[in-house]
């Protein structure tokens, strides 16, 4: 069994195509809140996993408390990609857009938590805050902070990579009330910081 990476929250190893998740316990955390959270982010997790309607993973199996194992993704990270090939953001923008319309909201829009397999398709993974909603307001939100991942990983091409997934976005039911809201929260969280 291979570490191939550790995340603030999970250590992952991979084995025979396998990637095993293993959420970590926090010492600062108390005990049975500790457990109570990696508990309910691996269910999450693994509930995500079998009913998501976008490119995800295969779940092998799970213990439903701190470990999970799926299908190891061969590909790039679109962290790693995404400067030279900003027209990703588009097929990123349908995928969102298609979740929230199943009501599922990622959580953790990042491109840390994104593949781009031998297939060409943009592979989401790291479900472990994701949660069922049909509020405009958590859809927002869940933009929010793809756009501000965009603008500290992706600097260099945020303008185009804006603009690719808002238009891979529009199929988004109920898009104009959503980005109507986005604006404001952005404004909200100036506010906040002013
Ligand atoms: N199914 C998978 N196939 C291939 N690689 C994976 C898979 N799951 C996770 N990884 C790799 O491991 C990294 C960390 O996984 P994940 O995002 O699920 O955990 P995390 O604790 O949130 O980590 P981070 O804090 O780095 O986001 C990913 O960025 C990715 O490179
Ligand atoms: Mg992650």
């Amino acid at each position: 069994m291979k570490e191939i990476a550790r995340g603030a929250e999970a250590v992952l190893y991979e084995h025979k195509g396998m990637i095993i998740k293993r959420r970590l316990r926090k010492n600062y955390r108390i005990k049975e809140l500790d457990e109570e959270l990696r508990k309910q982010r691996t269910r999450r997790e693994a509930s995500l996993l079998l009913k998501t309607p976008i490119p995800h993973p295969r779940l092998i199996r799970t213990d439903y408390k701190e470990e999970i194992v799926m299908e190891r993704v061969i590909g790039e990270k679109v962290r790693d990609i995404l400067d030279e090939k900003p027209e990703l953001a588009r097929q990123i923008g349908c995928l969102v857009a298609e979740l929230h319309n199943h009501n599922i909201i990622h959580g953790d829009l990042t491109t840390s938590n994104m593949i781009l397999n031998k297939e060409k398709n943009v592979v989401f993974i790291d479900f472990g805050l994701s949660f069922h909603s049909h509020k405009i307001e958590d859809k927002a939100v869940d933009i929010h902070l793809f756009k501000q991942a965009l603008d500290s990983k992706h600097h260099k091409v945020y303008d185009a990579a804006l603009k690719e997934f808002l238009e891979g976005y529009k199929k988004a039911n109920k898009y104009k009330e959503i980005i109507k809201r986005l604006e404001m929260v952005e404004l909200r969280g100036r506010y906040k910081k002013g």
